[in-house]
This record gives structure tokens, C-alpha cells and sequence, in this order.
């Protein structure tokens, strides 16, 4: 096995290359790139800093660690040009190029295995693996950033936001741009990987829409309680009709399967028309769950994975989806809507939004939260556009502030 990166999980797999019996006998690391090799005297393999040199040695499987695209694209490219499978656990590598990494091992039929780039303790897409039937996912949903799923756990107990950020900085959880989390670029980046996988849809993360988890506060996941639910961080496609791809914070009811995924969690809830959801969750990160699974992959390095691409809609392949412009579909709203200084009188403002057919399923109690002169709404499930045209009427009208997250409900009766 050649190593591109000896940082946190390369080391993590070498150390359980190296350490496991079993792996000892299974594996040999022949050789790791880093890019001071002076800096690695000791490590029981050689290390080296030229790719060719590497790939020269001629491995048996190469394993992708070095995490963003340059130079770890164009090393994959040519490691699936020699004909080396590749592992890798590089999530902004696949979601950025993964047209041109999957049509050259495709072309060439090198596998190329990314098991860890996604929920990267959890072996699910093995699950699918030679099951047709099974991989007709039409839609998902997910938590797919533990950090963000961490921090909202944390505050929902009373932990402030940025203490909370904090703890998931000190347990290794965040990016070392945190705002990738937070903001859900890297939620978005792996949702392309996976509607890649289940989908066949082609995306960029910057087509995917998406919305941060700043600006929630304790109250509003208090009250998503009172309502008999909680927010969540989601990544949610859908491919059946208008393909669709979304990143943000949810409500989800109690009876939602990723209820129960808190703390530093992945999940991710697989729906088709032919069976009921098929729900997945565990460790997401850490350097040890992913190493083990990279390992896994390596395991199997030889064996090319049928590619699934588009059969989520049936009738419908992979090249009628193609390349596609991601629509939002209309959801219901969870709403708080603040006034600096008054109390908000729920029927004046269910009256306001009626006018622009928004139409209030259920609105929060005095009792259901701490902050006296806020408001929270379910709506019906109603287009983000009309939503935002009353929510711009109300705000105008009552010199309010308003926040908006989405409501995700599971098709399944
Ligand atoms: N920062 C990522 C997360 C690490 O919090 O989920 C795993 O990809």
C-alpha cells in the first residue's frame, strides 16, 4: 500500500497497519509521500516527497489522504492511468472532480473505493453494493457534519454556541476552517458525492443551497421541543422528479429517524418507493474510525463497484439526469419571528401571512419558551419564494425580525 499523507488519518492507518497482527499480515506500506521527509526520520517505511517516485514502486492499491484537490487529483489521475486502485477519503476531491476521477476509472476499470469520504465510520455504500433493488434510493436525508450536529446538541443543553464550537475544535471534530462546518460547504460537498452515488446526478457544491447554523439560538430548539421535534444540521436530496439538493437546519418531528443521531453523530436516511427507509448512523469522523474503514476498502481494493448512477429514478438514466440545475422544493417552515421590544400577537400575524397563502399549522405557547416577546410558527408546506414575500410583508408591518429553517418529514406511512 503507497500513502499520499501521513497527517491525522494517514498516520491513523499506518499506526493500524503497523499495530494490528492481522493488518500486519494483510498489508505492507511500501512507501508514504509527505512533503518534508526530513521531518519523518524514524517512520518504518520510506517516505519520499515525488509522487512518481512513489507510484514508480509500483503499489498494489494507493490510499488518498492528503485532503483538498492539488496536488491529490492529479496523483489519483495517474495512479487510474497506471491501473493502481485508489482509496480515498478526500471529500472535496470527489466532490469537486469526481466527474473526471469516476469516468477515468471507469474508462480504465480501476477501482477507485471512497468509503471513508462519507459518514467515514460507517461502511454504508457496501451495504448497496451488487443490490439493485436496494439502491433504488429516490431521496435522502442526513447529518453529514458532525460538528454542526455536535454544536446544536450542545446548545439545546444549555452550552453556549461558541463553547460549544470550541469543544469540537479541542476534540479534533472541526475543519481547520471551522466555517466550512458551519456554514455547510462541507455538509454540501458530501451530499454531492452522494447523489452522485445513489443519484447519478452531476453537481457542483456551489449549486447546492445551503444555510449555516449560526443564527439558531437555545430558544428556538427549545421550542422545536415544545413542538414535539428538534433542528437538526440536513443535507437532503431527491432525483425521482426535478432533482433537488439542499444543506441546512431542519425540523425534524420526534418520529423522524435521525431524531435520535445527536452529539458529534452522522446519519443518514435512505428512501425509495419500493421499501421503507433504510437508516444508517455512527462515528462520522476521527482519525481511527476512518482509518479502519479505509482499510476495509483496501481489503477490497480490486473489486470495481457496479456504479449505481441514476437508477434512484426508475425509468430514468443517468444521462437523461446529466449535469442539472438543483430546484428547492416546498417544504413546511419552522419560524421565529422577534420583536425588539413587544409581545406579538400570533393572530394578527397568522392573519398577515394568510394573505400570502401561508397558512399556520401550529404557533408556540408563552409556556414553550423563555424569550417573551418571540413568536414561533409551523407552517403548511408552502414555495420558499411565498415565504419570503409575507415574511418581507410582516417584517415590514411589525417591525420584527424573522428566522426561517426548513421542515423535513419522512415520506414513509
Ligand atoms: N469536520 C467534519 C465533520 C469532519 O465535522 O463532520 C468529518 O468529515
Amino acid at each position: 500500500v503507497a500513502l499520499l499523507g501521513l497527517g491525522r488519518v494517514g498516520s491513523a492507518v499506518a499506526r493500524l497497519t503497523l499495530g494490528d497482527a492481522w493488518c500486519r499480515a494483510a498489508f505492507t506500506i511500501t512507501g508514504a509521500l509527505v512533503r518534508n521527509t526530513a521531518a519523518r526520520a524514524g517512520v518504518p517505511f520510506p517516505v519520499v516527497s515525488d509522487a512518481r517516485a512513489l507510484l514508480d514502486s509500483e503499489p498494489e492499491v494507493v490510499v488518498e489522504v492528503l485532503g483538498g484537490i492539488e496536488p491529490a487529483r492529479s496523483i489519483v489521475l495517474a495512479a487510474l492511468e497506471r491501473g493502481i486502485p485508489v482509496i480515498t477519503a478526500n471529500k472535496s476531491l470527489l466532490a469537486r472532480c469526481g466527474d473526471e476521477l469516476f469516468d477515468l476509472s471507469e474508462r480504465t476499470g480501476t477501482p477507485l473505493r471512497h468509503e471513508a469520504a462519507v459518514i467515514a465510520g460507517v461502511p454504508f455504500l457496501c451495504a448497496f453494493s451488487g443490490r439493485p433493488f436496494a439502491s433504488r434510493v429516490s431521496h435522502l436525508s442526513a447529518i453529514l457534519n458532525g460538528t454542526s450536529n455536535f454544536i446544536l446538541t450542545q446548545v439545546a443543553s444549555g452550552t453556549g454556541f461558541d463553547a460549544a464550537l470550541d469543544l469540537a475544535r479541542r476534540l479534533g471534530y472541526a475543519e481547520p476552517d471551522a466555517s466550512l462546518d458551519l456554514d455547510g460547504t462541507d455538509a454540501a460537498e458530501k451530499l454531492t458525492i452522494l447523489a452522485r452515488h445513489f443519484g447519478g446526478l452531476s453537481l457542483q457544491p456551489g449549486q447546492i443551497a445551503r444555510d449555516g447554523i449560526a443564527r439558531l439560538t437555545r430558544e428556538d430548539l427549545r421550542c422545536a421541543g415544545a413542538f414535539g421535534g428538534t433542528i437538526k444540521p440536513l443535507a437532503c436530496a431527491a432525483w425521482a422528479d426535478a432533482p433537488a439538493a439542499w444543506v441546512g437546519p431542519a425540523f425534524i418531528r420526534g418520529d423522524h429517524p435521525l431524531f435520535p443521531v445527536r452529539g458529534i453523530a452522522n446519519g443518514i436516511c435512505l428512501e425509495s418507493r419500493l421499501t421503507p427507509p433504510l437508516v444508517f448512523s455512527g462515528p462520522g469522523a476521527g482519525p481511527e474510525a476512518t482509518a479502519a474503514t479505509i482499510l476495509d476498502d483496501v481489503l477490497n481494493a480490486h473489486r470495481t463497484e457496479p456504479v449505481v448512477r441514476g437508477t434512484g429514478a426508475i425509468g430514468q438514466t443517468a444521462e437523461g439526469l446529466g449535469r442539472v440545475t438543483v430546484s428547492e422544493p416546498p417544504t413546511g417552515w419552522f419560524v421565529r419571528v422577534s420583536h425588539p421590544a413587544d409581545r406579538l400577537d400570533p393572530l394578527g400575524v397568522a392573519d398577515l401571512l394568510s394573505t400570502f397563502d401561508v397558512w399556520i399549522q401550529r404557533t408556540s405557547t408563552p409556556s414553550d419558551t423563555a424569550a417573551p416577546n418571540a413568536l414561533w410558527l409551523l407552517t403548511h408546506p408552502c414555495e420558499r419564494a411565498r415565504l419570503d414575500a409575507a415574511l418581507h410583508a410582516l417584517r415590514a408591518a411589525a417591525r420584527c425580525d424573522t428566522c426561517t429553517v426548513r421542515v423535513v418529514e419522512t415520506t414513509h406511512e
